[in-house]
């Protein structure tokens, strides 16, 4: 996976993906992450990439020569016209789905705007995914490439160093991670659960599965519409759901 980030602030995406996980990726060939500095294609003197909005406004707006120049120079170099994603709160809210969509391209671009936004014309001209990280306003679109950059990179294969790991966890089949212990096996009293000490391994899947499906009803109750459930794991949900109500008629009766 070639990710190219096209930003005021190169340094901002290169030094915080050049470390961990995802540095060592890079570091193995895995991934490459190239940011393209949008200044570096202004041609006015001052080296200006922003101007006042026209009809008047508050801030600044970014203009269009700069970014459309530095994607055009980009697929020249490259040879292709990659997928543009915009980070911007318009857009569809990222999530899990469209990592493991995005995740199987081979050059990936990130368009990061500041200030006011990008000219709509730039936009118009390079844009095939609006993408959002959710509900909130930020400063730049440094962050929400890096949110989507890490979240994507993990699902390439080799980047993780076990190979299962990607899919067992979180929002795989739509339910939330198990709960996990390590060393000691009590702390402050607190034990492991001793079916995780057990051995037996049929058990502790079941354990882990039932585990999964609890927390989602608590924390992500949303989720479970879309989740893959045996029967016998649909009559579990269903008795947590049961002592869920009976819980709450006991907490209003008092
Ligand atoms: N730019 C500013 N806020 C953003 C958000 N929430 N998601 C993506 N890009 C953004």
């Amino acid at each position: 996976m070639n990710y190219h980030i096209l930003t005021l602030f190169p340094e901002m995406v290169l030094d915080g993906l050049n470390t961990s996980i995802i540095g060592r990726a890079v570091d193995k060939g895995l991934l490459s992450i190239e940011a393209v500095n949008i200044r570096d294609y202004t041609k006015e003197k001052h080296g200006h990439v922003d101007d006042a909005p026209y009809g008047g406004g508050a801030g600044m707006v970014m203009q269009a020569a700069p970014v459309c120049d530095a994607y055009e120079d980009l697929c020249r170099k490259i040879g292709k016209r990659p997928r543009v994603l915009y980070m911007t709160p318009q857009g569809r809210v990222f999530n899990q789905k469209i990592a493991e969509e995005l995740s199987s391209e081979e050059d990936l671009v990130f368009l990061c705007g500041h200030y006011e936004g990008i000219d709509e014309r730039a936009l118009e001209r390079i844009v095939t995914d609006y993408l959002s990280i959710g509900d909130y306003v930020l400063t730049g679109g440094e962050l929400p490439a890096m949110v989507m950059i890490d979240c994507i990179s993990r699902l390439v294969p080799g980047v993780l160093n076990n190979d299962d790991s990607a899919e067992i966890e979180s929002f795989h089949d739509n339910l939330l991670e198990y709960p996990q212990y390590t060393r000691p096996e009590v702390y402050e009293g607190m034990r492991v659960p001793e079916v995780l000490l057990s051995g037996h391994h049929k058990n502790i899947e079941t354990w882990r599965r039932q585990q999964s499906i609890k927390r989602t009803l608590e924390r992500r109750p949303d989720l479970l519409a879309e989740a893959n459930l045996t029967k016998r794991e649909q009559q579990y949900l269903e008795e947590l759901r049961r002592e869920q109500k009976k819980e709450l008629a006991i907490s209003e009766e008092l």
